[in-house]
């Protein structure tokens, strides 16, 4: 279990690269704004560039912090003026192996995360130092369909249904999947080809543009991918 101090250490770190992804973002731009206790730093970073903005939300509760501080939050959904488009997103991780695969939704937002980040120019990853990982290591967060959950299930085997986290905002059941990460690439396509299931928190390297991450007091800027 972290320390007091640790998680201090945590949270300081956060801000850092959460305050120093804010900075990337320019009046006039439409930002995907990912959801985490990473992203709660970003937002009222954000909100006191007053910036003339639209935001989109990845969970309900992103929305609503954003707009309680102010931001203008918009659909992106079929509603009109649709946006199809986002010049940059910014989200947290669980984890960010060398080549940059992240495994992402510790909060059950991954496959609305995944929809933005992929929607988006540049999608900005922000994490404190201690998800920066040699080697992926399970639990990958997955979504699926409650139609069928058990078949599903059966079909993935290692997985387990989260007791206490609430259904996606599209009605998805949120599980955890717990084998051996061998090949981060060849698990994202098995994943990908299960019926039943929604998404899944593999991000791959080609999805990600820049890695924040905070140290101490300050962030940096990991180079390009190996
Ligand atoms: C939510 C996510 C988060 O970005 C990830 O879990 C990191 O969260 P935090 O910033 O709280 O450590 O993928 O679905």
């Amino acid at each position: 279990m972290p320390t007091k101090a640790a998680d201090g250490r945590t949270d300081q770190e956060k801000r850092a690269a959460a305050e120093a992804a804010a900075e990337f973002v320019e009046s006039g731009m439409t930002v995907g704004l990912g959801t985490g206790s990473t992203v709660a730093f970003l937002l009222p970073a954000l909100a006191e560039r007053r910036l003339d903005i639209r935001c989109v939300a990845t969970s309900p509760a992103t929305e609503a912090n954003a707009r309680s501080l102010g931001l203008d939050v918009v659909p992106f959904d079929e509603s009109a003026p649709a946006i199809s488009q986002l010049d940059v997103a910014i989200d947290g991780a669980d984890q960010v192996d060398p080549d940059w695969w992240l495994i992402k939704g510790g909060g059950g937002a991954h496959t609305r995360e995944k929809v933005v980040a992929a929607a988006a120019a540049r999608f900005v990853v922000i994490v404190s130092s201690e998800k920066v990982v040699e080697r992926l290591e399970s639990p990958v967060p997955v979504e699926i369909l409650a139609f069928g959950a058990q078949a599903t299930l059966r079909e993935l085997q290692r997985s387990v249904l989260r007791p206490s986290t609430p259904l996606s905002p599209e009605g998805g059941l949120i599980a955890d999947w717990f084998g051996e990460i061998r090949d981060p690439a060849q698990l994202a396509s098995w994943f990908d080809s299960i019926a039943g299931l929604v998404g899944h928190g593999l991000f791959p390297p080609e999805m990600v543009s820049d890695v924040i991450v905070g140290r101490g007091p300050s962030a940096e800027r990991l180079p390009g991918r190996r």
